[in-house]
């Protein structure tokens, strides 16, 4: 049994993973195994997605499997340019704006779905709308283009895990249960994207993620609905559970001090009282770089908790800019589960 209690850890066959390479050979192969409604992990700008064919029940189904995740979560439809996304949902002015500003990149956008939606039930939760992106990397554009189909993915790690953003955290997490991951090296942003509904009046902020929030109100010249600042513990979203990102290590925030048997995870300039002699000690971004503290959050995370302390001690970050999104993280893997 693993953590989660009820899901048996051997609960689908064993298959051999492939890792592929980030060439036309590679690129191929994984497109051709999604086409063939099997399940591969790939890069995007965030964080590694796991794919399936989202136009095929049967495909989206082996995802949840594959991640041992206990509910059917609303999935993001990952496109290969913004014309495919526009006919796959009702998009307003306003996701039109956000569209043609930010895509493509880590912004999702949940709008109606069209009538000609193709992105199957299970993979929208039964949902009348529909979440979409367009990621920037050139990698995954041409994976989504000569898959040629809605390519349904959440994060590919087990489910309660924290995101993986290099091919290791993948293989680390899904080994022998997903056909290939498509290794394209680090993420480059590092926390997921920005999902946003624009479903009628003022578009909502259900998750921040890549694409800060002051970016997207300078776009829109207005302020954002929901949620407030730091307001983890109401999700307004489906499958936005508090306790979402969580290392096996208790996590300590806004810590103004670290103890001899704690590990510790700085930002920026300022020394952490008793870091030096803690177990162990990582700066997210020496310089106070929220950029670069996003991009290494999951590494860190997985690094620190990968030596078995009881706690890691959390220096405050700041809630400005991808901050935001940092301490959303961070919170839910300090919530209580
Ligand atoms: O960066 C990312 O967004 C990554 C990469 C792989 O693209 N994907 C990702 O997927 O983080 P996931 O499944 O971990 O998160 C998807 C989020 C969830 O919070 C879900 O509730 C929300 O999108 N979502 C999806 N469809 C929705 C809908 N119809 N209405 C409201 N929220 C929705
Ligand atoms: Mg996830």
């Amino acid at each position: 049994m693993n953590n989660l209690g009820s899901i048996p850890d051997d609960a689908i066959p064993a298959v051999a993973t492939r890792r592929l390479t980030e060439d036309a050979a590679g690129i191929a192969a994984a497109a051709s195994l999604l086409r063939a409604g099997q399940v591969v992990a790939f890069p995007t700008e965030t964080v590694y997605g796991l794919g399936a064919d989202a136009t095929d029940p049967a495909a989206v189904a082996k995802i949840f499997a594959a991640k041992a995740r206990p509910r059917f979560n609303p999935l993001i439809a990952h496109l290969a340019d913004t014309e495919a996304a526009f006919a796959q949902g009702f998009f307003d002015d306003a996701a039109r704006s956000l569209a043609a500003a930010f895509w493509p990149g880590p912004l999702t956008l949940v709008v109606p779905s069209a009538p000609g939606c193709r992105v199957c039930d299970l993979a929208r939760a039964g949902l009348p709308s529909v979440a979409l992106r367009v990621p920037a990397p050139d990698l995954t554009r041409a994976l989504l283009a000569q898959v040629g189909r809605p390519v349904a993915a959440p994060s590919a790690n087990r489910s309660g895990r924290v995101s993986p953003t290099n091919a290791d955290h993948v293989l680390a997490d899904l080994e022998g249960r997903i056909a290939a991951v498509l290794d394209g090296g680090e993420t480059p942003v590092g926390v997921e994207s920005t999902v946003v509904a624009c479903l009628g009046g003022v578009p909502r902020l259900l998750r921040p993620g890549g694409v800060t929030r002051e970016a997207l109100e300078a776009r829109l010249g207005f302020a954002l609905a929901g949620p407030e600042r730091g307001d983890t513990a109401h999700p307004v979203g489906p499958g936005l559970l508090a306790s979402h990102y969580a290392p096996r290590a208790q996590v300590r925030l806004e810590a103004t001090a670290a103890a001899p048997d704690e590990v510790a995870l700085l930002f920026g300039p300022h020394p952490l009282p008793g870091a030096d002699a803690a177990q162990a000690r990582l700066n997210l971004s020496p310089t106070g770089d929220l950029a670069e503290a996003a991009a290494r959050l999951f590494s860190a995370l997985r690094q620190l908790d990968g030596l078995g302390a009881p706690v890691i001690a959390v220096a405050p970050i700041p809630e400005r800019g991808l901050g935001e999104a940092i301490n959303d993280r961070l919170r839910r893997a300090a919530a209580p589960r």
